[in-house]
């Protein structure tokens, strides 16, 4: 699949405030600072689309993006930014479940994860709800261009290994570098494929 246009289409705190439209959405998730709104900008090919920054926290509401005028890729807050008043980790918590329980257009979410690190708790917490709650979801690696082929390698491989402790089959997993472009053609054909079944 091509991506042809990309554009931003509203940003909402609750499901009722989001576009209008009825259209399958993809939706990007994970900690604070691990590349979502990069990953959008270079899967769309345009670095201002989703706004990104250094510090974490940076995206706060649920920002719709009309692709192709066919479906949506979204992209939302961070979770576990430890360094957050408790208030608003609460307040961010709450936007992103609502929308994650209650959008009906909803086909799968992608949690990202930093291929240089391990997986923390809070991403297990986080995986393991959807699991129990039943929401599909495929993991993207992101930041691969930080190290050579073989550490990214060895570092994927063990976070799925830490995976295969507590489910069965491993969910897709993509390794993707918004720098480089790594494994962004990969996670569009996939989401193209999806789009098929529908
Ligand atoms: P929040 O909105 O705060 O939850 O963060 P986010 O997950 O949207 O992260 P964002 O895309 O804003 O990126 C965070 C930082 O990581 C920025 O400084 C990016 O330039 C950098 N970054 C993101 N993706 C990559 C990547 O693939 N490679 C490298 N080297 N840096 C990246
Ligand atoms: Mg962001």
């Amino acid at each position: 699949m091509k991506i042809k246009t990309a554009i931003f289409s509203g940003s909402s705190t609750r499901v009722e405030q989001k576009p209008a439209r009825r259209l399958p959405e993809f939706a990007f998730i994970g900690r604070s600072n691990v590349g979502k709104s990069s990953l959008i900008n270079a899967i769309t090919g345009n670095s201002k689309l989703a706004k990104t920054s250094q510090t974490p926290g940076k995206t706060q509401l649920v920002n719709h993006f009309l692709i192709n005028d066919n479906w949506y890729l979204v992209d939302l807050p961070g979770y576990g930014y430890a360094r957050l008043p408790d208030k608003d980790r609460a307040k961010l918590r709450h936007i992103i479940w609502d929308y994650i329980n209650r959008s009906e257009e909803l086909v799968m979410l992608f949690v990202l994860l930093d291929s240089r690190h391990d997986m923390q708790e809070v991403d297990l917490r986080f995986i393991a709800e959807l699991g129990e709650k039943g929401i599909p979801f495929g993991l993207v690696f992101t930041k691969a261009d930080k190290q050579g082929p073989t550490v990214t390698a060895a570092q994927v491989e063990k976070n799925k290994a830490r995976l295969l402790e507590d489910w069965e089959d491993l969910p897709p997993v993509f390794v993707t570098s918004s720098v480089s472009g790594l494994g962004k053609e990969e996670l569009v054909n996939y989401i193209g494929t999806v789009l098929q079944t529908l």
